[in-house]
């Protein structure tokens, strides 16, 4: 394995665990922070997952096929195998779901720091945004899981 093959599979996998981890991690505070009723707690907790997604979620959302360009073209792998198609379309399936995200975080977000502000109740939108935030994590959290176990076999598929 050359330097440069193992420094592109290194930032692949660090960035891999930014996106997965960000992602679970940003996930679970947002359920906790609903799940508590505390409207100032909703409030504070979704900028900080606004900000969360912008430092670390959007570089590796780059990061991640940059990399995996690279590795394709240094092991000489056909860009066109079955398990690399399968890899795009699930890559695409978790951004289409996740784009939405990030504009309903920032949505509930600004909601939810009104209410906050004005001390008074959530609207009902924010229920009808965060049953929206929740629906779309999960096709987008099983495609990433699906996607490590794909990198890792390489399941040959046709
Ligand atoms: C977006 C397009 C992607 C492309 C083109 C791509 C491409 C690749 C390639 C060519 C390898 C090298 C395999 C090897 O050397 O054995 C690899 C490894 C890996 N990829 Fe990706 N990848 C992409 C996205 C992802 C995503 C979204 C994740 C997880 C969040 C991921 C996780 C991994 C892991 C964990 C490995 C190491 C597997 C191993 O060494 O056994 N990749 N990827």
């Amino acid at each position: 394995m050359s330097e440069l093959y193992a420094f592109a599979l290194l930032l692949h996998i660090l960035s891999a665990t930014v996106l997965f981890g960000t992602g679970l991690g940003t996930a679970f505070q947002m359920w906790m922070a609903d799940r508590s009723g505390d409207v100032r707690a909703i409030a504070v907790v979704a900028a900080n997952v606004v900000r969360a997604d912008f430092v670390f979620t959007t570089p590796a959302v780059i990061i991640q096929p940059l990399t995996g360009a690279l590795l394709i073209h240094i092991a000489g792998f056909d860009p066109k195998a079955p398990w690399l198609l399968v890899v795009y379309g699930l890559y695409a399936l978790t951004g289409a779901c996740w784009l939405p995200v990030v504009w309903i975080q920032l949505r509930i977000r600004d909601v939810a720091t009104e209410a906050a502000r004005s001390e008074t109740r959530l609207p009902p939108v924010y229920r009808r945004m965060i049953r929206a935030w929740f629906w779309l994590g999960w096709p987008a959290f099983s495609a990433v899981l699906v996607i490590f176990w794909v990198m890792i076999v390489k399941p040959v598929l046709w």
